[in-house]
């Protein structure tokens, strides 16, 4: 078996008052995605910015390539190569493609106190890398991202994360606000990366999405794992029927069949 590239033993995150995460074990494979899956404030997001260094676990551990390690900030996460696309952003809308590529990482010319930003290199590469996940209609590294397409903006953040060498790649709902055409296009790109033998991370709400890329499924349910389990072992119908609650589903169906009867009646 390959080690897992990331580990989760019992993890749990309380902020007052709230358990928002109870008692997560997971781990991911190189070359392998997991699907995050629950409904809204199921702890998605939580467990994600637990992996990326925002919290800090209450308890619980966690390893990447088998070690244990303790992150006291995003920078820590990254240092292990675990590269995050945030719900709500990940990029910067009012600076330009080429930037925000490099934000953080800038690629510099000269030396010592004279460096400067090498804006033409940035945009050259920022494109280049864009077209390689097939965003072919950004020609202007200058543009501002704020002029991208949702699809766009989330293929720009994650040609940087795998650009500059992310092992395991984190994506927070990256189809959540996308049409049709740039959800597919963006499950394109995970599938690439997975080819590369990153490790994905896909938080959705979508189960088809979830299905058309997923090695292996884990479902949360108020901050705990409701269940794991691989490609093919479950129907989309038994998930998004775990996802809702089965209780939520059957109560709505009751619900739906007594208007009928009383609109036929
Ligand atoms: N910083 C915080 N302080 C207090 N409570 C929080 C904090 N962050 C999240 N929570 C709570 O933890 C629970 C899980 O929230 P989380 O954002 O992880 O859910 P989610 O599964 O990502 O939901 P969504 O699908 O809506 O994005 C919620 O009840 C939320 O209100
Ligand atoms: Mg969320």
């Amino acid at each position: 078996m390959a080690q897992p590239l990331l580990r989760l033993d019992n993890v749990s995150k309380s902020f007052a008052g709230t358990d928002a995460l109870s008692d997560i074990s997971l781990e991911v494979e190189p070359g392998q995605v997991l699907c995050l899956l629950g409904d809204n404030g199921a702890g998605k997001s939580t467990l994600i910015k637990v992996l990326s260094g925002y919290h800090k676990p209450t308890s619980g551990t966690m390893k990447v390539d088998g070690e244990e390690v303790v992150f006291n900030s995003p920078r820590d996460a990254s240092a292990k190569g675990i590269a995050t696309v945030h719900q709500y952003g990940g990029t910067f809308p009012l600076m330009s493609v080429g930037r925000s590529f490099f934000v953080g990482a800038e690629p510099t010319k000269g030396w010592g106190p004279f460096k400067w930003f090498d804006k033409p290199k940035a945009n050259k590469i920022a494109i280049r890398e864009l077209k390689a996940l097939g965003i072919t209609r950004i020609h202007d590294g200058n543009r501002l991202v704020g002029g991208m397409s949702g699809g766009e903006r989330q293929s720009l953040a994650i040609a940087r994360a795998v650009y500059f060498g992310a092992r395991l790649l984190i994506l927070d709902e990256p189809t959540a606000a996308l049409g049709v055409k740039e959800a597919a296009h963006v499950l394109r790109i995970i599938m690439q990366a997975r080819r590369k033998g990153i490790a994905v991370i896909f938080v959705t709400h979508n189960v088809l999405h979830a299905m058309t890329v997923g090695d292996r499924f884990a479902v949360l349910i108020h901050g705990r794992k409701a269940d794991d389990f691989a490609k093919g072992e479950r129907t989309r119908e038994q998930i998004t029927d775990l996802m809702a609650g089965g209780e939520a589903m059957a109560e709505l169906e009751a619900e739906i069949a007594a208007y009928e009867k009383e609109a036929t009646a």
